[in-house]
């Protein structure tokens, strides 16, 4: 199902993970209203476990030091980007000093939010697993109980035709999402579900 008939918001259908970015600056004030969008997600006893460092292209200097970070792939698209964001999760409980097994799930919600802000005001967002998160760690001085889970490059869409041709492609690929069938169930796991379409 990769058009859906029913009204899901555009800024959730519309969006996807580009890699053409214009390298151009993005204004404090709007980055500071994508973590704003970040600091209202809900969290395991409002523990608010999401942390994050940021690097923004007109400090060149921060920008490639984060930007080394990344897998040589996933590298070669996003120094074209404006920001890259350092997403960290707190592993303990504040309140009694627990594993917070649910600490990545509600760094994740918080990720979520600052994407759909990041679209609602024009920005694209490229989320990225494929980087060092030991040389982040000694790199940043990331504590002990904190765990670095991945760059998020955000900046204004570009042209893709200065991609190479390999990347270009991907920039016009359909999106691809497994059917509601084969992730929602009713009764048993596995079982299907009984919602109609409207
Ligand atoms: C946690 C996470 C890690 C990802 N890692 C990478 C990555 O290292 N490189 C990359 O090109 N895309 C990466 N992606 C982007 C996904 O490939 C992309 O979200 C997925 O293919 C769906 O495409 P869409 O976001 O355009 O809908 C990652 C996405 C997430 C959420």
């Amino acid at each position: 199902m990769s058009s859906p008939k029913t009204p899901v918001h555009s800024f959730l259908v519309d969006r996807r993970s580009i890699r053409a970015f214009d390298p151009r600056p993005i204004e404090d004030e709007t980055l500071y209203l994508l973590f704003e969008a970040a600091r209202w997600a809900p969290s395991a006893f409002n523990e608010q476990p999401w942390r994050f460092v940021m690097a923004g292209r007109e400090n060149e200097t921060e920008f490639q030091q984060m930007l080394e970070l990344l897998s040589p792939s996933n590298r070669s698209w996003a120094k074209n980007g404006s920001v890259l964001i350092l997403t960290l999760a707190k592993m303990f409980t504040s309140h009694d000093n627990r594993v917070n097994r649910h600490a990545l799930y509600d760094v994740g919600l918080a990720v979520g939010n600052l994407s759909v802000q990041a679209t609602s005001m024009g920005l694209s967002l490229h989320q990225m697993g494929g980087f060092d998160s030991a040389k982040s760690r000694e790199f940043y001085s990331i504590p002990e109980g904190y765990e670095p889970i991945s760059i998020i490059l955000v900046g204004y869409p570009g042209n893709a035709e200065l991609l190479p041709e390999h990347l270009r492609l991907r920039e016009s690929n359909p999106r691809v999402r497994k059917a509601i069938d084969e992730f929602v169930f009713s009764s048993k796991f596995g079982s299907g579900h009984s919602l109609q379409q409207h």
